[in-house]
């Protein structure tokens, strides 16, 4: 399957690799793919010079990405998401689905919160779908690191997958994905969504839990 990645730093670097190991043709989307971008560090992550030599998987613009991709991950930085989107292009994005990976977090005033304009009455989510209407939104994998979204083995006893979105069969298809791709076993549908702004809240109980915990590989499982 033809996989497109928008973002080059660690979410879309792990999922990069993983899918790409799946046997999966996996694009990271960027806004400057040149040589300068390449080299340069990432976050924590590797560069993506290095991630291509190590995974022989492509970097190229945002709307090459696009075009390229069966499915959409959107792995940039939450309060530049839409800024990506647009230039990725809504007509490459139209009909496909789209994994909102992204959180909108506003590091700004010290200990991170919500941006304003995502946070409250709406979501990040939420206002992709309504600058996307024609792409099938679920919000998936954005409540955990990087490293538990592709191996949920890694933690050891049973914990959950939030998603939510719109399109109850586009749900269905990121269940599928995320068990065949990487494991995951047990899901907490959140609804329509609107239920994003719940899995984009829960990042500021997940950051004190980290802090708390000291490891990033920590989740949630619900008891009822
Ligand atoms: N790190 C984690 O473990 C984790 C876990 C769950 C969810 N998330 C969420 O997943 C997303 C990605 O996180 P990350 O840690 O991998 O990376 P990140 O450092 O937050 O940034 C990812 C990418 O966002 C792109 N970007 C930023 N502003 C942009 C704009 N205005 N237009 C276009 N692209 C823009 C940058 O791409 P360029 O190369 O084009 O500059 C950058 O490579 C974030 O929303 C984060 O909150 C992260």
């Amino acid at each position: 399957m033809k996989i497109g990645i928008f973002g080059g730093g660690m979410v879309a670097q792990s999922l990069g690799t993983k899918l790409s190991a799946n046997g999966h043709e996996v694009m990271i989307g960027i806004r400057k793919p040149d040589a300068a971008a390449l080299d340069q560090p990432r976050n924590g992550a590797a560069s993506l010079k290095e991630w291509v030599t190590a995974t022989k998987a492509k970097v190229a613009g945002l709307p090459d990405a696009a075009r390229h991709g069966e499915i959409l991950i959107n792995a940039t930085s939450g309060g530049g998401s839409i800024e990506a989107l647009t230039t990725a292009g809504a007509a490459h994005l139209a009909g496909k689905l789209l994994i909102d990976a992204g959180n909108p977090l506003d590091f700004s005033r010290g200990a991170p919160w919500l941006l304003p304009e995502y946070s409250v009455t709406t979501s990040l989510a939420e206002e992709i779908q309504k600058a996307f209407p024609e792409v099938k939104l679920v919000k998936a994998f954005n409540t955990m690191s990087h490293a538990l979204m592709i191996n949920p083995a890694s933690v050891q006893a049973p914990h959950d997958l939030m998603l939510s979105g719109n399109d109850a069969a586009a749900k269905e298809t990121v269940k599928a994905f995320a068990t065949r791709e990487f494991g995951w076993q047990s899901f907490i549908d959140l609804g329509d969504l609107t239920g994003a702004r719940a899995q984009e809240a829960y990042l500021i109980v997940w950051m004190q839990l980290w802090k708390a915990t000291g490891t990033h590989l920590i989740n949630i499982h619900l008891a009822k």
